[in-house]
């Protein structure tokens, strides 16, 4: 590969929203370091797998991925392959093992090191591995979106240090850090000149957020809110043991622009089970978060996430996350059956739960929820919501965007109302996605 001419470079992304955040600042990253995004790996001189180890069966994953290269770089002897994100963390050494076909490995304490990684591996020939944690630097970035479009994210902490015994990222990802508020709000400031109209603030847990200056959450959203010109704020994902007043408050006073949507992952219904997970709250602590969140924002719309089958959870203990669902009334939920993580306490719990039992209770959570929900939802119909327009469907000559309690709606429309916010009448309500029609091309914020 020729450095001093513009290379292909193609980026396989699996996992979170932190990771495809992460995947946009690799390509910002060699862009600067002169080489050109493409669409396909048979375009690329370079490609990088961001790996994610949440809950597939991820080693095998990068592994059957590298093979598929097998052909490319028979043909293309200067192709170079890295692998990075949470697996390339974990897994550096067994995978410069035994993938002889990886040129290079990096963790995700270090992807700002990406072009020059990749040019010692081009330049020396030799393979190359840079996995550190930097635990005493400052976590100080700024955000790298190559077309940011409408609605963007943004990171403000990274790692966390709430050890629940399911989860893998604290090994990955590292201690908790936060960017300092000045950073944000900049960085919010660029991106609406840029004409991003929906901002995202992102980490594991956002409301351990603590700035150098003292701000915590709940300061940066409505610092955020109220200076950075942005029409809607979000932010996910919360915890309920760190989930306050104040920051409510803050929502509510900060509406329409901080939207009515909040996302608190409560994992399992049984206080047991909790603590098991070692989430620092109870059933009932968290019911006593969710009835101040609903006194103070009358109008909040709830979803969560929720893992079942986690080892040792009893036929009783799994009913009490279904009657948790049914008592908080959830829009949305986003449930998993637990999978067992590399380095984490709870893979080594001898009580594990057989996986069709796991997969019945999945079903039954759904079916349970899917009820409730749909009438739920109802209320939504004849409605008017405010969507803002994302994209635009050029085969099926629809457009769709989000309420601000975060639902998702397809429109007939065209593309001159991207970026809009435009009032939609509600015509028929499912779980997931409300069907309606656009009342008014004219923007509601112009
Ligand atoms: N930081 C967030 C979690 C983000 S991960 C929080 O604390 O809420 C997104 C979701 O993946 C989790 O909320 C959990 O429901 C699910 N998850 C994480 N580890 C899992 C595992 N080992 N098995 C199954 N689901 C898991
Ligand atoms: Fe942290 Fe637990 Fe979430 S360890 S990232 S709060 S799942």
């Amino acid at each position: 590969m020729q450095t001093s001419e513009k290379n292909g470079v193609y980026i396989s992304t699996y996992g979170c929203q932190m990771n495809e955040n992460d995947s946009e600042r690799m390509y910002s990253l060699l862009e600067m370091a002169n080489f050109t995004p493409v669409t396909s790996a048979d375009q690329a001189d370079l490609i990088i797998i961001n790996s994610c180890s949440i809950r597939e069966k991820p080693v095998h994953k990068v592994y059957s991925e590298v093979g598929t290269y097998r052909k490319l770089k028979e043909q293309k002897p200067h192709l170079k392959i890295g692998v990075g994100g949470c697996v390339g963390q974990q897994e550096k050494d067994n995978l410069m093992k035994s993938a002889p076909m990886i040129d290079f490995v990096f963790g995700t304490d270090t992807i700002d090191q990406l072009p020059e990684l990749v040019f010692r591996a081009i330049e020396s020939k030799e393979r190359q591995v840079n996995a550190k944690f930097e635990h005493r630097a400052p976590y100080h970035v700024e955000t790298l979106v190559r077309n940011p479009g409408v609605s963007t994210f943004v990171n403000i902490t990274k790692g966390c240090d709430n050890f629940c015994t399911f989860w893998v990222m604290p090994y990955t990802r590292g201690r908790e850090k936060s960017r300092p508020m000045v950073h944000v709000l900049e960085d919010a400031k660029k991106l609406v000149k840029r004409g991003v109209k929906e901002i995202t603030l992102l980490g594991q847990n956002v409301n351990s957020y603590k700035s150098d200056c003292g701000a915590d959450f709940a300061d940066l959203i409505e610092k955020v809110a109220q200076e950075s010109g942005v029409q809607r704020l979000r932010y996910t994902t919360s915890h309920p043991k760190d989930f306050n007043q104040k920051l409510v408050d803050v929502m509510y006073r900060n509406q329409p622009v901080v939207c009515e949507y909040i996302h608190l992952p409560f994992q399992a219904g049984n206080s047991q089970i909790l603590e098991r997970m070692n989430r620092g709250y109870t059933r009932e602590q968290y019911l006593e978060r969710i009835s101040m969140i609903k006194k103070s924002i009358p109008n909040v719309v709830l979803s969560t996430d929720i893992i079942v089958g986690f080892p040792g959870e009893t036929e009783a203990e799994f009913e009490d996350t279904i009657s948790l669902v049914q008592e908080v009334g959830f829009e949305t939920i986003f449930a998993f059956m637990y999978s067992p993580r590399p380095f984490t306490k709870a893979a080594k719990f001898e009580d594990q739960v057989p996986e069709p039992v796991k997969s019945e209770r999945l079903q039954r959570l759904f079916a349970a929820h899917d009820e409730m929900a749909m009438k739920l939802v109802k209320r939504y119909e004849g409605q008017i919501l405010e969507v803002l327009i994302e994209k635009y469907d050029e085969k099926r000559k629809t457009v769709s965007g989000r309420s601000t309690q975060n639902k998702l709606l397809h429109l007939a429309g065209d593309a001159s109302m991207i970026g809009k916010t435009l009032p939609v009448r509600v015509l028929q309500a499912f779980p997931n996605t409300l069907r309606g029609e656009i009342l008014s091309t004219q923007d509601l914020h112009a």
